[in-house]
């Protein structure tokens, strides 16, 4: 396979120097420490010539589901130039402040004028896109459109790309007559190696970030963490927005989409999403609200209207099944698990036939599991499967409200894989290394995404931890052959603190 992205430092950005970088990210000029100076001019020279030219990406883009052949890449044309940095500040709940009433919204003025808040506009878009940096042999795609309807998100499906390689794009906003207009917006994604091809590779996992607990004002430490890791990918495995926990309180569509707005404009979420290739899974609060499940209601945001939102958020197909599995490889196959959209009540009693999954999305689990040829193979599910968890939940299958289907699957992959399939879960803000007594499934818990937004566990249980951790942070695995032995193919899971420092590793060694 080809190489991946370039060599990133590790040194830490100082606060001078990301402010700087952020004010040219919210311009539309997307600029890394892993970009060579060539990019750096170019990007730069694209945003001088159309300084304060509308429309706008103020959110980046995004590129998503990635194959060895085909790419998405995600836009959203805005109205400003820069996130709403001077809007209205949300108020927060401090501590001693009882929970406000479910529904409840404090909003007083229009929602474009809210601290964050990035107005969309319509227009037409175009992607120019190259394995080349300077796009000089660039296919450039049809313009798409952007307006109300889809909130001003365009979604360019692509295909014909090469196998293992990076490739470098322009999401350039045009006028009416197709010649460009508005600034444009520079990004890069890679492409999974061909099937048969080693899987020397790196990717990341993180989860569950709050907006006002994000630990600094740019975004959460773990973005420029995780791209200094040079990832291959990553996943991004749900509570991406707090609708029913983060103030306001989202009890409509336009305050649903605010959540994105603000959260996804943050100059470290912009950054890395324009720079790296990521997988989207959805969990209960940013489909709706705590636990939910079809049927569910915020206010009048309904699940429906939450299931719709986070697929155009998400960088994402939406005729095609949200759970979904990517080959990276000869030796890494990676499951993403849909977990709210065929649930069970979670009150209702427990049964055969009480499901999360549902009977399609679980016989499709077995069946491409069953087929696969990978050397390793992972899930990476929005919930747990092994846990342990609070012994007051009931939402997923490390509770005792879903322990038949929990028992069903844990046996399934005990019987059916050969130590070489791991679950790695979001959701629960903790970060662990579990191993299920009785079937003997290894999970992995990512953790929150900050510090301040850790909490919740119910304490460490030697007789199920290998490793316990209530702070935040992510998750990385690493695929490489042993000491340089070809015919074997080592994974090494690494749980990592909010700066990248890995606090725990684990790893395995498979024949090849
Ligand atoms: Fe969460």
């Amino acid at each position: 396979m080809s190489t991946p992205g370039p060599t990133s430092p590790t040194i830490p950005i100082s606060r001078r120097a990301f402010v700087a970088r952020s004010a040219a990210a919210a311009a539309g000029i997307v600029v890394s420490d892993a970009l060579p100076q060539q990019t750096l001019r170019a990007a730069e020279t694209a945003g001088a010539a159309t300084t304060a030219t509308g429309p706008f990406q103020t959110m980046g883009t995004r590129a998503g589901e990635v194959t060895e052949s085909t790419a998405i890449v995600w836009t959203r044309l805005t109205a400003r130039p820069t996130r709403n940095n001077e809007g209205k500040p949300v108020a927060q709940r401090t501590q001693g402040e009882p929970k406000r009433a479910k529904g409840e919204s404090r909003v007083t003025v229009p929602v474009d004028q809210l601290e964050g808040a990035c107005p969309g506009a319509p227009g037409r878009v175009r992607l120019r896109y190259s394995t080349r940096e300077d796009l000089a042999d660039a296919v450039t795609t049809e313009p798409l459109a952007a307006n109300a309807d889809s909130d001003f998100i365009c979604e360019f499906k692509l295909s014909n790309l090469q196998p293992g390689t990076l490739y470098h794009y322009s999401s350039e906003p045009l006028a009416t007559d197709g010649s460009p207009a508005g600034t444009p917006f520079r990004g890069r994604f890679q492409t999974a190696p061909a099937p048969g091809a080693p899987g020397n590779l790196r990717f990341c996992v993180m989860t569950c970030q709050g907006y006002a607990d994000r630990g600094h004002p740019d975004g959460h430490a773990i973005y420029p963490a995780m791209h200094a890791l040079n990832p291959h990918f990553t996943c991004l495995t749900g509570d991406l927005v707090y609708y029913d926990a983060n103030d306001v309180v989202a009890t409509n569509e336009r305050l649903a989409r605010y959540h994105w707005e603000r959260m996804f404009s943050l100059p470290r979420l912009v950054q890395f999403n324009s720079q790296n290739s990521t997988y989207w899974l959805k969990d209960d609060h940013d489909t709706l609200s705590n636990d939910s499940g079809p049927g569910a209601q915020l206010g009048d945001l309904t699940f429906a209207q939450g299931q719709k939102i986070f697929r155009q958020q998400a960088p994402m197909h939406d005729d095609a099944p949200p759970y979904r599995t990517v080959r990276w490889g000869r030796d890494l196959q990676v499951w993403f698990t849909e977990g709210r959209d065929f649930r069970s009540k979670n009150k209702s009693p427990d049964g055969p036939t009480k499901t999360i999954w549902g009977a399609e999305q679980k016989a499709w689990f077995k069946r491409t599991v069953a087929e696969s040829s990978a050397t390793w193979k992972i899930l990476v599910s929005p919930t747990p499967l092994v846990g342990p968890d609070r012994a007051n939940k009931r939402d997923n299958h490390s509770n005792v409200g879903f322990q038949n289907e929990g028992d069903e699957l844990r046996s399934w992959i005990r019987d059916n894989t050969h130590s070489n399939f791991f679950v790695i879960t979001g959701d629960r803000h903790w970060q662990y290394h579990s191993v299920h007594p009785e079937t003997g499934v290894h999970e992995f818990s990512a953790g929150p995404a900050s510090d301040e937004h850790a909490s919740g566990s119910p304490g460490e249980n030697p007789k199920v931890h290998k490793f316990h951790r209530v702070r935040g942070g992510f998750l990385s695995v690493t695929l490489a052959p042993p000491d340089s032995k070809e015919s074997k193919s080592r994974i090494l899971f690494e749980h990592r603190d909010v700066n990248g420092t890995v606090v725990y590793s684990w790893s395995s060694e498979r024949p090849v």
